[in-house]
């Protein structure tokens, strides 16, 4: 992409209604623009990373032997009279009326729907194991949306739904998920620690949150500091293997690490003093096992081996993928702007033209930008007549984590310069090395982009 012909509208001034930084970032970055309180319209740059998470999210379930699907935004009232919760659902369901005066509502969660689904068409325990996802968008009326996409109306989900036959097979697949979360979040270049939630009225002790540790999240966490010593990595899982992902399960969760729901102070005064942690969270996922509550309410049954109807044992797990954008910027940024991971950032690299309408520094820049694209690279190349300060402004604000600067002074000693945002290094190297360089800096990083 030439800057010249992209649409960036780079704000100058801070927004005054964001309060927190990933939201004044994603505003001046021309990422976002509110259309509603809690509503909005995701401009080219915010679409971008949306699409890398999502597709981030659909690699990792895919490989755990999750299936994507889709389901309507727009349901019938009658579904959720059926499981009770058009009425204990509450304010935050937004409801409409057809022309038919009809009630229908915006989607915020779709237990009711995917059992709906199940029940029309599987009937024998042969078909079991089965989870099916969705990424879908969602409205729930916020009392208070806020920090932009971070607590939005409207707001993107993946929303994952397990069918088992039996509670042992329903704790695999949550043990899946998990593990599948683990691999996501870092890949995103994030940090984000299970800690065990509460499961409000349905009840059950399994049911674990992801927090990011941000001072700007919403919930107040307790962990012991051990938790953030450990990393996913690059393991080989076998999503089939029930003792793999119960040991990966273990691993993960045996330390303390609760949200203020499940706080328990007696628990965490047994963890070493020194290792106490007291910080805060945003909530990027959540996994959750709630055996038969809809398959009881809704008729989802099948018949097992010896010919007996029995509900299926479900579970739902969802990450909050527009959410997410908001939580990398908050762990991942500086005063001058954005600092995207290498998994996720919108543009692998940006080209900086020192002296744009110089023959030579235009034709290193178009050689660059070439060798990157066709290495299945996507360079954003700042080409606009605008002075070397102003550019830099730019590159450093949307945080794309490589640039590669080109002027007229290092061409005539054959080099460009190659700058990490992150660390702020430069080196200089011949165009090829730069360019090899890049290249194998994004090779573990991989996601398609758009
Ligand atoms: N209003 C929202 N805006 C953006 N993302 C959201 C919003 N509500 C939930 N999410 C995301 O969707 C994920 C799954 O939804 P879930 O039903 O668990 O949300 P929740 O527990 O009600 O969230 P919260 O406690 O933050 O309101 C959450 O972990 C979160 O990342
Ligand atoms: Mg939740």
């Amino acid at each position: 992409m030439r800057l010249s012909r992209y649409f960036l509208p780079v704000l100058k001034e801070t927004p005054s209604e964001a309060q927190i930084v990933s939201h004044r970032y994603m505003l001046r970055a021309g990422m976002i623009k509110q259309q509603s309180a809690g509503i909005y319209s995701w401009l080219p740059l915010g679409f971008k990373v949306l699409r890398k998470i999502e597709n981030i999210v659909h690699e990792e379930q895919i490989r755990a032997g999750h299936i994507p699907m889709l389901m309507p935004t727009i349901q019938s009232a009658d579904l959720w009279r059926e499981s009770g919760r058009y009425d204990g659902y509450g304010e935050e369901m937004l409801r409409m009326q057809d022309r038919h005066g009809r009630d229908m509502l915006f989607s915020p969660t779709a237990e009711e729907m995917i059992t709906d689904i199940f029940r029309a068409h599987v009937n024998s325990y042969k078909d079991l194991p089965l989870t099916m996802y969705q990424i879908q968008w969602k409205f729930r009326d916020e009392i208070r949306p806020r920090f932009g996409v971070m607590r939005g109306r409207e707001f993107y989900m993946k929303d994952g739904y397990n069918f088992d036959l039996t509670k042992e097979d329903a704790l695999h697949a949550y043990n899946r998920h998990l593990v599948s979360y683990l691999r996501t979040y870092e890949r995103m270049g994030l940090q984000a620690i299970p800690m065990r939630a509460d499961s409000g009225p349905i009840g059950g002790d399994y049911t674990h949150e992801f927090l990011v540790l941000a001072d700007t999240g919403e919930s107040e966490v307790f962990y012991d500091s051990e938790v953030t010593d450990l990393t996913f990595g690059d393991r080989d899982i076998d999503y089939d293997n029930v003792a793999q992902c119960q040991g990966v399960m273990d691993e993960f969760t045996s330390r303390y690490a609760r949200t203020d729901e499940t706080h328990d102070a007696a628990e965490f005064d047994k963890v070493p003093e020194d290792r106490r942690r007291v910080a805060r969270g945003i909530e990027v996922g959540q996994i959750f096992y709630f055996g038969t509550t809809y398959s009881d309410k809704l008729g989802a049954t099948v018949v097992d081996k010896d010919q007996n109807q029995v509900p299926v044992h479900m579970g739902s797990h969802g990450i909050g993928v527009s959410r997410l954008l908001g939580a990398i910027i908050e762990a991942s940024h500086d005063d001058k702007g954005i600092i995207w991971p290498e998994g996720v950032t919108p543009f692998h690299c940006g080209i900086v033209n020192l002296k744009q309408g110089d023959d030579e520094a235009d034709a290193a820049c178009e050689a660059l930008y070439k060798q990157l694209s066709n290495a299945g690279l996507e360079p954003l190349y700042d080409d606009r007549n605008e002075r070397a300060g102003g550019k830099f402004a730019t590159m450093d604000l949307i945080g794309l984590p490589w640039r590669i600067t080109v002027g007229p002074r290092g061409l005539k000693n054959g080099v460009v310069e190659l700058t990490c945002r992150r660390t702020g290094a430069s080196e200089d190297l011949t165009p090829d090395a730069a360019v090899a360089k890049v290249i194998k800096i994004f090779e573990p990083h991989h996601v398609r982009g758009l």
